[in-house]
């Protein structure tokens, strides 16, 4: 996020090699959210509880199966890394909910409470149904069993990001009340091909690693709100498994990047 242009930016050189996934940004302020609350008239079942005293590894293996066909691979996402991005997004499991049935974890919603752009923030960080419960409208009263405990803590709005392919999901938070408030872009690239591009061997500017306190007043002053699973402030949950960069100015730090290699 530099305050202007760094030079040595190598990316025209994979630019014909980075793919581009669309995000949509979905929020939803809790004024609109009125209607949630009403009594579900569905089938009660499957049961809905709060994921506080839910063993992880369970959460992970619902997670799995329910992602197993989702447009990015969630090929190698460890149960520990899953924890490591919850960890990240604030979850609060006491708010999270899974639905059960039978005794099985058919579907959660995984739900962070976190500031961000000025606001306390609920941020689903990953809502997912198995296959054979999808189309019942159970990730609708997931979000309504979590309602009540959210406006308890003081949540002003709930976001969520999106893949724009993913029209199940986006019906099924349309149908919460969630409404579509931007458009993010997402880049990947192989890092194989990745190499240092010519100006930057050129360039004068000097990049080195960087710690939390340089980090965090660069970031603060920036005039664009990142989405909340990047926030800046995500830096200091997990301190240990995110590299941190500085491009300065002479001694001045005008530019700041932070990379997780466990979560990509
Ligand atoms: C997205 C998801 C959580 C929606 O949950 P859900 O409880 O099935 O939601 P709904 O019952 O409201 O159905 C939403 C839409 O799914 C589609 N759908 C209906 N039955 C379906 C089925 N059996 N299988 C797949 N999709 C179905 C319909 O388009 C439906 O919209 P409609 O009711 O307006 O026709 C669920 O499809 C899922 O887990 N998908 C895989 C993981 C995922 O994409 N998570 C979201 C990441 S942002």
């Amino acid at each position: 996020m530099p305050r202007r242009p760094v030079a040595g930016h190598s990316t025209p050189r994979v630019a014909q090699t980075v793919s581009d996934q669309r995000l949509k940004i979905v929020a939803a302020p809790l004024g609109t959210w009125e209607f949630l609350a009403a009594p579900d008239k569905a089938s009660q079942n499957p049961s809905m509880i709060d994921l506080r005293a839910v063993d992880r590894g369970a959460v992970h293996a619902t997670f799995t199966e329910a992602f197993a066909d989702y447009a990015m691979t969630s090929a190698g996402l460890t149960e520990e890394r899953l924890l490591l991005r919850m960890e990240k997004n604030a979850i609060a499991y006491d708010v999270s909910v899974g639905a059960y049935d039978d005794g099985r974890m058919v579907g959660f919603t995984l739900i962070g409470v976190d500031s961000w752009g000025g606001a306390v923030t609920a941020y689903d960080a990953g809502t997912g149904i198995v296959p054979a419960f999808r189309g019942q409208g159970l990730a609708r009263r997931m979000f309504d069993r979590a309602l009540p405990a959210l406006r308890d803590r003081g949540v002003e709005r709930f976001s969520l990001e999106v893949l724009q392919q993913n029209q199940p999901a986006i019906r099924a938070y349309k149908k919460s009340g969630f409404e579509i408030t931007r458009e993010l872009r997402s880049y990947v690239a192989d890092a194989a091909i990745l190499s240092p591009s010519a100006t930057s061997a050129a360039s004068t500017w000097d990049v080195r690693p960087i710690d939390a306190r340089t980090f965090a007043p660069v970031a603060q002053d920036a005039d664009w709100l990142p989405s909340f699973e990047n926030r800046f402030s995500a830096v200091k949950r997990i301190p240990n498994d995110v590299i941190l960069t500085g491009v300065f100015d002479g001694g001045r730090c005008v530019g700041v990047a932070a990379y997780s290699p466990p979560l990509r």
